[in-house]
């Protein structure tokens, strides 16, 4: 196999808002020379510098990288919790201003809301935009359904174990069907055999639902099994350098791990990563 690093990729389109016209393609996430710069009275620090991205609607993608590298600044400022200090961000066209029920997120500390069940945490946004009973019921019941937990659906978050929560928080964001899903590091504190669980319900259930992914990670074999291209990024400051398209189709299963492409990939992941990892 040949090396498949690549970068840049497309260019962004440039122009200002836009709405999808019929028969053009505009990607579903657009970033275009995004700087994040933290700064005091008596430091200033780069988090992101000029980060060029854009993902395709349904894709999948990984942020891979060391500690420190961004990976989560620049899921927080395409969440819009955050405004880039330069450059802009583009959801389906529209300028990011702020957190929207486009993107849905899932971070690495369960966030479920512990005063509710586990259906009314699913319920939860259909509830805030006005869903009727019936039409949540159905939307709780399909994805109580996809994660395995019917048998749960009046638990506390408190009875379950963090696998059993981080299944909710995704049945929580996909129920608002959003255009984006953003995980930072969702499987984090998870043992390895039930994040193996998890990553293969995540792939299933991307398969299914279609959602675009932005994943971060700094697990390669991860990044490997989720994604259809990892985006490596270093540190000091933020920035990618490099990108990876993972050539294995969309059904996969745990036994890919072992697989002689599967581990060369790794290794020419690792391989990159290692200067970088070195530097810090
Ligand atoms: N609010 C902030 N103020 C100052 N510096 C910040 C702030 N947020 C992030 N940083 C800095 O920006 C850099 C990137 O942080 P970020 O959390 O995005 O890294 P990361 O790649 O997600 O790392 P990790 O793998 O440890 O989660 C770090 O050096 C961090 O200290
Ligand atoms: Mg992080």
């Amino acid at each position: 196999m040949t090396p498949v690093f690549q970068r840049p990729v497309e260019k962004a389109i440039p122009g200002e808002d836009r709405q999808p016209e019929p028969g053009i393609r505009m990607p579903r996430i657009s970033v275009e020379g995004v700087s994040k710069i933290y700064r005091s009275k008596k430091w200033e620090f780069t988090a992101l510098d000029r980060i060029d991205l854009t993902v395709e609607e349904g894709e999948f993608v990984s942020l891979l990288g060391p500690s420190g590298s961004g990976k989560s600044t620049l899921l927080r400022l395409i969440a819009g919790l955050e405004p880039p200090t330069e450059g802009r961000i583009r959801v389906d066209g529209r300028t990011v201003k702020g957190p929207g029920a486009d993107r849905g997120m899932v971070f690495q500390r369960y966030t479920l809301f512990p005063w509710l069940t586990v259906e009314q945490n699913i319920a939860f946004g259909l509830r805030l935009r006005g869903e009727s009973r019936a039409k949540r019921r159905e939307v709780v019941e399909h994805y109580l359904r996809k994660i395995g937990l019917e048998a749960f659906r009046s638990a506390y978050p408190k009875a379950l174990s963090g696998g059993m929560q981080q299944r909710v928080a995704i049945a929580r964001a996909l129920a608002n069907r959003p255009s984006v899903l953003l995980m930072d590091e969702p499987f984090g504190a998870l043992d390895p055999i039930t994040k193996g669980q998890m990553q293969e319900m995540l792939v299933q259930l991307w398969e299914q639902e279609g959602t675009t992914v932005i994943f971060v990670t700094h697990d390669v074999e991860e990044a490997i099994f989720l994604s259809q291209r990892i985006v490596i990024m270093a540190a000091n400051p933020g920035r990618i350098i490099a990108e990876v398209r993972v050539p294995f189709g969309r059904s996969r299963g745990y036994d890919l791990r072992d697989t002689e492409a599967f581990l060369h990939l790794k290794r020419q992941i690792v391989r990159r990563l290692e200067p970088v990892m070195a530097e810090k």
